[in-house]
């Protein structure tokens, strides 16, 4: 099979390493993908939202198949335009429809769809310019820390936690007034949850579905998880607390009544869902301590999750994919690896504020063992440069997650690039958690 994948990032060059390694690929070719996709694929110099230079380079290399990695073309609808294109409609597309996307394109949406279905998250109430009052009266109902989300796409940075409800007040006046641009137009406030974070990946076919070796992320600069937040600085998997017992709270509470809220809301969905999960550690009115509860739904993989999820399937991925396609994963395989993966995110100095690019990179020829992932590369005069914040994912697997980390941190010392900077304490919470 000929498959196109679409981004440029870490996430896309886990992808595209775990794709090429299918007996079903005949040609891989990544849009735009980067330094590090090109070793496993041909990459195209087209955009991932260029939906028009996409439908030519299928229709003129005779793609089978589109994967999408980012959630820009999936909230753009490029599921929508290859269904609704003559020339395009049998090319599967793995990734939901403009309907679905919503899911991570709208807070608000997301949150009424769970309430609507029953699925445990935040008592929430969503605000817009006509009932500021009615915003200020119920932030004044909750208690401390304050959670307000921009309820359109922003980036990542849409999210404001405020110790204070002064602090409170005035953000949600500021969001309400333009300090997303139309993201914030309709804000989210909803009560803070105490707990500690996974993401758990599906995959489905609408119908069926297959979960994936669950993932936590480090998402802060700083170690000890303090600092400002980054698009992430690491991953591990497994997750130790998220034991069979607790993967099972999240199947029939959560997983389950997603797949089935998708099908009865006639949401055509074949594609990955990303269940943001926080295990609470005090009683709320929708989930005791310890259970799972959702903080959001994204309609794509995680990055850098997916640069330890990847390691940690066993299957061949494109046959997934194509249960996916053909509406049978039920009859796909999923084998997991039992080894653990870390993923460790070497970042350019002074991100996630401002950063050089174009510092050549040495020694990825050095590591031995781990597999280096790209995020923010380039290739310039047969060199390797730095074109990002976030620019080599170093993922290494292990008897035991330490194993795994010990490996990382190792091999990321071999890499060097001017102001390169990394988390030595990636996966340390968890080593000494008792669940
Ligand atoms: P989101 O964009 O919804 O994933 O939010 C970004 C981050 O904010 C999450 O990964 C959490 O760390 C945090 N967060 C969001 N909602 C809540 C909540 N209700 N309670 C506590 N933390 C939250
Ligand atoms: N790792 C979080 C995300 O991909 O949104």
């Amino acid at each position: 099979m000929k498959l196109l994948l679409l981004g440029s990032g870490g996430r896309e060059h886990a992808l595209a390493w775990k794709i090429a390694q299918s007996q079903k690929i005949e040609k891989l070719y990544i849009a735009p993908g980067n330094a590090g996709t090109a070793n496993v694929g041909e990459n195209v110099p087209l955009k991932a939202d260029d939906f028009v230079g996409i439908k030519d380079f299928v229709l003129s290399h005779g793609v089978d198949m589109v994967v999408v990695g980012p959630e820009d073309p999936l909230v753009k609808g490029v599921y929508d335009f290859f269904k609704q294109d003559e020339q395009l409609k049998d090319v599967p597309v793995i990734g939901p429809s403009k309907a679905g996307a919503v899911l991570e394109g709208s807070k608000d949406f997301a949150k009424s769809f769970m309430q609507r279905h029953g699925i445990p998250t935040a008592a929430y109430r969503s605000f817009t310019s006509a009932n500021i009052a009615d915003g200020i009266a119920f932030l004044e109902t909750l208690q401390p820390p304050y959670v307000l989300k921009a309820d359109g796409l922003c980036a990542g940075k849409g999210v404001l936690i405020l110790p204070t409800l002064e602090e409170a007040k005035a953000e949600f006046r500021g969001m309400l007034d333009g300090m997303f641009g139309d993201a914030s137009a309709t804000v989210v406030v909803e009560e803070f949850l105490s707990g500690i974070e996974c993401s758990v990946f599906v995959l489905t076919d609408g119908k069926n579905y297959k979960i994936l070796p669950e993932a936590k992320d480090y998402k802060r600069i700083g170690e000890g998880d303090t600092g400002l937040n980054t698009g992430g600085m690491g991953s591990v998997s497994p997750v130790p607390f998220a034991d069979a017992e607790w993967m099972k709270k999240v199947e029939e509470r959560i997983v389950k009544p997603t797949v089935e809220g998708l099908s009865a809301d006639e949401i055509d969905y074949k594609g990955f869902i990303f269940f943001g999960l926080i295990k609470v550690d005090r009683d709320y009115a929708y989930a005791k301590a310890g259970d799972p509860v959702v903080i959001e739904y994204n309609v794509r993989m995680g990055d850098p999750e997916t640069e330890t999820v990847m390691l940690r399937i066993k299957s061949d991925l494109v046959d997934l994919l194509e249960g996916v396609a053909e509406g049978n994963l039920n009859t796909r395989t999923l084998e997991f690896d039992p080894r653990s993966a870390v993923c460790v995110m070497m970042v350019s100095g002074g991100y996630p504020q401002e950063y050089k690019k174009g510092f050549p990179i040495t020694g990825i020829d050095k590591v031995e063992g781990s597999v280096v992932f790209h995020a923010g590369t380039a290739e310039k005069d047969d060199e390797i440069v730095t074109a990002g914040g976030r620019v080599i994912a170093v993922s290494s697997y292990g008897d035991t997650q330490n194993e795994a980390l010990v490996k990382s941190f190792t091999e990321a010392d071999k890499i060097n690039f001017e102001g390169k900077y990394f988390r030595r304490d990636i996966g340390k919470d968890l080593l000494n958690l008792s669940c």
